[in-house]
Parts: C-alpha cells; structure tokens; sequence
C-alpha cells in the first residue's frame, strides 16, 4: 500500500497536473450521485444499457454531445480521449487543445482529459449525472485514469493486453502488464469507498477475423488480473464477428467461462458483465446498409442477452459523427430493442463444446507455465505465441495464426500457428472450411475481412 502511495504521488506530481488532492478527491468519490456508477446500474436494472462513443477536443463541445445524447435518452455516457494524450504526449494534446479553442477547428480526435484537468471536467460530468466511460487505448494510462476517476468517470476500458497489442507496434507487454497493475489497484482502493469502479476489458482487439477462442481466452485472462488487485465490477466484451451463431456461442462460452475461472481464482464475490460491440470491422460506404448492419447487431445483442451494447453510427465509413448522428444511432438502437424483450435463448451445443475445449486448452498451457505470477504467465504466453492476435501490429505478436471464414462467415482457424490447441479442437476448426485447391488463400482472408462492404 505504502508503495503505491508513493507511485501515485509520483505519477501526479506532473507539470501537466494542476495540484492533485488526494483527500479532496477520496471525499468526492465517496459523496459521488450513485447514478454515476454504471455498476449500480448494471445491479438495477434487466435493460441493455446502451452506450455510443465519443469526444470531442473541447469542453463546450463534449458538453453539446452529452445534451444531444441525453435527447436520445442514453444510459451510458462515452469519453473518447484523442491520440496524442493515449501516447502520453500532454505537450501536443495542450497545444493542440488551444489552437482547438482559438479556431474553432477540431485538431484533436478526442477529449485530452489530462489537459482539461479533473476540477473542470468534473463539473460536466456531475451536471450530467450519468455513468460516463473511459473509451481510449493507452498502455500506460497511470495518469489518464487517476484524473478520470477525480473527474467522476467511474467506469474504465482497457487492459495490458487488449490496450496494447491491437494498438502499438513497440511498447514494451512487461511494462503495459505493470502500469495497468496500477490502474487496477487505484480502481480496487476507490471501489470500497461508494459504489464499485466497473473495469471493461476491450474484447474487438484488432476488430479483424479474430477467432474467438482468442478473444474469450484475452477476456478471462484480463478479468482475472483485474479481479487479483480487488477489482469488484468487471465487463468482459466482444464484438460482432459476422455470424450470428459464432456471437451466440461466444457470449453462451464466455458468460460460463468468465464465472467459472472468477469462482476458481476465489473472486465469487465479483460481478461480470457482458458487453457486446456493433461490428467494428470496415463499414460500408451506402449509408442505408449501415443501417441494416446497426440494427441486425441490436437484434444479435438482444439475443446473446448482453448488459451493454456500444453502437456505431451510419456515418462510420466517413470518419467521427456529428453529435446529431451519434445521437440518432443511440435513439435508433433503443427503438429497437424496445421490440426485442424477452426473447428466446438460442445455443448450439457442438459448437459450445468445441469452444469451450478450446478455450480450456489454451488457459491450461498458460497456467502450466512456471513463472510465479498470473502476468508473467500472460507474458510467457504471448511470446511463447500461445496466444496471439491475427492482425496485431506488435512487435511481440507471433503472427503464426491464420484465420478464415466459413461457407457461414463463422471465423476458423486455417493455420493454428503455436496456439496450444488439442488435434480435437483443431480438426474441428479444419472440418469447417471448405478450402478447395480454387481458392488462393489471400484472397479468402480478404474477402473474410470484407464481407459488410
Ligand atoms: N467521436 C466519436 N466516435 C469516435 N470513435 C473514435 N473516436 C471517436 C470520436 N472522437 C469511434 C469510431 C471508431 C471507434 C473505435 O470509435 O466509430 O471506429
């Protein structure tokens, strides 16, 4: 504890933080509206919560985006740090800030939390009174999550695994895994003082033919280093992968899977939810088709029975929304899924089963590595590429694995690289593609990337 203190002052003593008070800060999270913790409402609640993304570089104009949603009748409130602040490069986000107010052009692509400071965003986000996301991307987000947390934020995404390898070509794994130990461990401390700090682990990684055995083995993993520094709230997520059966059975395998590895890691008493992200690869240019894709993955969240979607807009093709059409997605998504309550559960049991090996396997050869922690077995595993992300542009990634889609689009692995799968899982994977001596293997990996084009 001691140690962390003196990492925490460290930290905050930044000529980019304007005098941080602990005590008034530990004050304000106690006395904190419990309708900013989005885990108090997640415990209220049977509804998906639904949560668009979104930032812009100035106050007056994330402050407009949060009026124009709260029209919409939004649950979860995003913030979207720009790229300069998730590299840790205050200076350029500052700079950038001011030419931003002085010219009434946006030079950055999201909110520089750390720039604005927490006393001024704090006021936004009380005003508001609604739980606001942490939507960035930084492997070393120490500083970034102390002023969100002072701010009001109470809800953070990421982790060392999923913030890093889909994000940077050579920050170093070992240190991502310690600067998130300590996000964890401020979020833990924090959540003993009101309502707890939901943490949400970044299931889209590289948002291209990821196979879900990947994702869900990330997903746990993270959950449980989360859950070790006494993290009581966590999301585990993923995102449409273009199958409505391989959704189904990833949120079937990782609803079983993140409860049975929490409640073997002796963390019953942690809550998970399962967040699911509208499709996050490349979206088509026709406006109309977009639609047709947002509203098929409502349907699609509604039935694997998620506690939170994050939405997309018709506008993704083109860049980052206006606040009118952010807006509007958020309205459209909640009209539909008015009409989808209640529905039906759907599985299938071969498919659930060969995940859940899958899985299994994976997570088997992790724990069976020597090392004396839970990370640096994570970190033997990813170098040892017994786990790895298609598309990753990390130095660290193994980029053995090689995945295609089916006659389905259910996403298979063609090539398992180092993944420690048994020939039963494997066969499996191989049994589903139909890769006739026709088809050129890069042109299958192209189209499989492509397919909402
Ligand atoms: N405002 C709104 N949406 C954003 N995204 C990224 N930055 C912003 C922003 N400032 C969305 C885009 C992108 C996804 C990862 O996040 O839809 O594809």
């Amino acid at each position: 504890m001691m140690q962390l203190k003196r990492e925490r002052e460290a930290i905050l003593n930044s000529e980019y933080v304007d005098n941080f008070d602990f005590d008034e800060v530990e004050e304000f999270i106690k006395g904190a509206d419990k309708e900013l913790f989005i885990s108090h409402m997640f415990k209220n609640t049977s509804d998906i919560l639904v949560q668009p993304r979104g930032g812009f570089p100035t106050y007056e104009k994330v402050f407009k985006l949060y009026e124009e949603f709260k029209t919409a009748n939004v649950d979860v409130l995003p913030l979207t740090i720009d790229s300069n602040t998730r590299l840790n490069d205050y200076a350029s986000a500052k700079k950038m800030l001011k030419l931003s107010e002085e010219n009434d052009v946006d030079m950055l692509n999201g909110y520089p939390l750390v720039t604005h400071g927490y006393r001024t965003t704090r006021r936004m986000i009380t005003h508001f009174k609604t739980p606001i996301s942490l939507r960035h991307g930084t492997p070393d987000a120490r500083l970034l999550v102390e002023i969100a947390l002072a701010s009001g934020i109470f809800e953070i995404e990421g982790g060392p695994i999923t913030y890093l390898l889909p994000y940077s070509k050579n920050f170093p794994l070992d240190k991502a895994f310690l600067y998130w130990k300590y996000v964890e461990k401020v979020c833990a401390k924090y959540s003993t003082l009101n309502e707890p700090i939901n943490r949400e682990s970044f299931g889209p990684l590289s948002a291209t033919l990821q196979a879900p055995v990947i994702v869900l083995v990330i997903q746990i993993l993270e959950m449980l280093l989360s859950l070790e520094e006494g993290v009581k709230s966590f999301s585990v997520s993923f995102s449409q992968t273009g199958s409505m059966l391989q959704d189904i059975v990833s949120s079937n395998v990782l609803k079983k899977l993140s409860r049975h590895y929490a409640d073997e890691f002796g963390h019953s008493d942690a809550v998970i939810n399962l967040v699911y992200h509208q499709w996050m690869g490349a979206f088509p240019r026709d406006k109309y088709h977009s639609d047709s894709l947002i509203n098929t993955s409502t349907v699609i969240a509604a039935m694997v029975g998620a506690d939170k979607i994050i939405t997309k807009t018709r506008d993704e093709a083109y860049g980052i929304p206006t606040k009118e059409s952010n807006a509007q997605a958020v309205s459209n998504v909640k009209y539909t899924l008015n009409m989808l309550k209640g529905i039906p559960k759907v599985s299938d049991e071969a498919e659930e089963e060969n995940l859940t090996n899958e899985v299994n396997e994976i997570m088997q050869a992790v724990f069976n590595d020597p090392a004396d922690t839970l990370w640096r077995k994570v970190f033997n595993a990813i170098k040892k590429g017994h786990i790895e992300i298609p598309f990753s542009p990390h130095i660290i990634n193994n980029n053995e694995l090689i995945t295609v889609r089916d006659d389905n689009y259910n996403i298979r692995i063609y090539d398992k690289g180092k993944l420690p799968l048994s020939d039963k899982s494997f066969a499996y994977e191989k049994s589903k593609l139909n890769m006739g001596k026709d088809k050129a293997l890069v042109d299958e990996i192209i189209k499989g990337i492509g397919i909402m084009l």
